[in-house]
C-alpha cells in the first residue's frame, strides 16, 4: 500500500472512531447529567461573586477575576445537553425549552455575552462597572429560569 494511501485509512479510521465517540457521549440521560453539572458549577462560582456584589461579602479582585474567567467557559457547556433525546427523561427543565427553542437560546446567549463582558471588565480593575457587570449576570440567570426551569 502507497503510503498516502495508508495515511487517508488511518485518517478514515479514526475519524470514525471520533463519530463513535461523540454518538456515545449523546447518551439522553448523560447529557442531562452533563448539563446539570454545567450548571451546577456554574452555581458554584457565580453564588460567591455576587454575594460580593450585593455587599454581602467583601470584595475580592482576585477570585473575582479567577471566577469571571472560570465562567465565561462554563456558560457556555451547558446548552448542547438540551437535546431534544432529552425531552421526556426527568429534569428541572420545563418542555418550553424545546417548544420555545428561539426564546430559550436567546437567554443562553445573553448569558453567554454577560460572562464575556465580565471578563473584559475585570481586566480593567473598575469595581463599581465589575459589580454592575455582577449584577446583570444574575438577571440572565433568574431570567431564563423562570421561564425555563421548574419551581424549586
Ligand atoms: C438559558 C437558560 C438558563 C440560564 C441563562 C441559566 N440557567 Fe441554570 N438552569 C436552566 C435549566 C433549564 C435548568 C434545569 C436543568 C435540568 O435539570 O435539566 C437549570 C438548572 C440550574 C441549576 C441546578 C442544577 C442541577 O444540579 O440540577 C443551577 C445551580 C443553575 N441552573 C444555576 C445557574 C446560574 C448560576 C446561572 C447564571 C450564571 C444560570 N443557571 C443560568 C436554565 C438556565
Amino acid at each position: 500500500m502507497k503510503v498516502s494511501k495508508f495515511l487517508s485509512l488511518v485518517a478514515c479510521v479514526s475519524a470514525i472512531g471520533v463519530a463513535a465517540d461523540v454518538m456515545a457521549q449523546a447518551r439522553p440521560e448523560v447529557l442531562v447529567k452533563q448539563r446539570q453539572a454545567a450548571m451546577t458549577l456554574q452555581g458554584k462560582y457565580y453564588a460567591p461573586i455576587r454575594a460580593m456584589a450585593q455587599g454581602r461579602a467583601p470584595y475580592d479582585a482576585a477570585v473575582v477575576a479567577r471566577n469571571a474567567g472560570y465562567l465565561d467557559g462554563l456558560t457556555r457547556m451547558a446548552w448542547d445537553g438540551f437535546n431534544p433525546t432529552t425531552r421526556d427523561l426527568k429534569s428541572g427543565t420545563l418542555p418550553a425549552a424545546y417548544s420555545d427553542a428561539a426564546k430559550f437560546k436567546e437567554s443562553q446567549d445573553q448569558l453567554i455575552a454577560d460572562a464575556a463582558k465580565l471578563l473584559l471588565l475585570t481586566k480593567g480593575g473598575d469595581e463599581a462597572a465589575i459589580k454592575g457587570q455582577i449584577l446583570a449576570m444574575d438577571k440572565a440567570c433568574s431570567g431564563c429560569h423562570e421561564v425555563f426551569r421548574e419551581r424549586q
